[in-house]
């Protein structure tokens, strides 16, 4: 059966299939190679996509907005202090203006609840930008970058360290069951995933002879792996967590010693940034320990961070011509 995703949101992979996710990944190669010879094909031509954020973003609003450009369309950034959404109006309202007028949303904000609410009363596809719980066109992009150094996703060892209740660490763990990964954790017990999450990705991964673990022990965790992943230790809206995290989760720092450990001098490094490594931050001045990748990690050969921040125009400009275009 030919795979079409038109009018579906994407808020999270749980709602799309092994087959729609390669789909999207074979789509964002595509749209890739198109863009690097310079071929414009205008697939989301006459489009008008709304770009709501509640938080900060680069790549995420970058990405949306560069790909809107390159296929034709106009993004209209909305941010926080712009729209109304939940202060002086309910989300349900918002939601149903802005689906008379755009073709698209994109959200990024806090609860997960609010981009699944918008998405019931909008009338149009609805594509989650992070939230407190998912970041799932990240996980796209990583998945791509996975492809472009190792040729394949199945069986493919990838271990993330670090904050393993992190938005990125429940969407990879969901992507990777889906796609027949061997996905590992490997965090402090009190940062473990939510464990209904861990068995809904263990359902999913008994379909596609996946695997699941969560560990404490770095060795264990690391062995083998083909990819090593981490984010920030303490994520947008948990600033006043970031001592206590310091504390437990310098030990899964990404440094050179935990790459070794994997035995595989080929092993990736890969991260979805931003990223604290070195102290040329203000933030990371003010916390010396932050770092959840060394310097020598994140600039070594094994590093393809920012091949993997490019391919989130790709991948992101996939989701909005299979769910849009014409
Ligand atoms: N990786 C990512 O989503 O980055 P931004 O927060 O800059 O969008
Ligand atoms: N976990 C991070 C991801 C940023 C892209 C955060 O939510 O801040």
């Amino acid at each position: 059966m030919p795979i079409n995703l038109t009018g579906r949101h994407f808020l999270t992979l749980k709602d799309f299939t092994r087959d729609e996710i390669e789909f999207l990944l074979d789509l964002s190669i595509e749209l890739k190679q198109y863009k690097q010879e310079g071929i414009r094909d205008r697939r989301l031509e006459g489009k008008n996509i709304a770009l709501v954020f509640e938080k900060p973003s680069t790549r995420t609003r970058c990405a949306f907005a560069v790909a809107c450009f390159d296929e034709g369309a106009h993004g209209e950034y909305l941010g926080k202090d712009d729209i109304q959404l939940g202060k002086k109006e309910t989300v349900r309202d918002t939601a149903r203006v802005l689906g008379r007028m755009f073709d698209g949303i994109q959200f990024r904000g806090f609860k997960h609840e609010k981009v699944e609410e918008l998405a019931r009363h909008a009338g149009v596809p609805v594509w989650n930008g992070l939230t407190d719980r998912f970041h799932p066109t990240q996980v796209l992009a990583d998945f791509m970058t996975i492809l472009e150094n190792k040729g394949c996703l199945r069986g493919i060892k990838l271990a993330f360290t670090g904050d393993g209740r992190s938005n990125t660490a429940n969407s990879l763990m969901i992507g990777a069951a889906k796609m027949g990964m061997d996905f590992r954790i490997v965090s402090s017990e009190k940062l473990y995933p939510d464990s209904s999450l861990v068995k809904e990705a263990r359902a999913f991964a008994s379909e596609t002879s996946g695997k699941i673990s969560i560990t404490s022990d770095i060795r264990e965790g690391v062995t083998g792996a083909d990819v090593i992943y981490t984010d920030v230790w303490a994520s947008m809206g948990e600033e006043d967590k970031i001592a206590e995290r310091i504390k437990l989760l310098k030990p899964y720092q990404v440094n050179m010693e935990l790459i070794e450990k994997t035995g595989n001098p080929d092993v990736i490094f890969l991260h979805c940034l931003p990223s604290f490594h070195n102290l040329d931050t203000d933030i990371s001045r003010q916390y010396p320990d932050i770092c959840e990748v060394t310097e020598e990690v994140f600039e070594s050969r094994n590093s393809k961070v920012f091949d993997e921040s490019e391919n989130r125009i790709h991948t992101i400009k996939a989701v909005m011509v299979a769910t849009i275009g014409d």
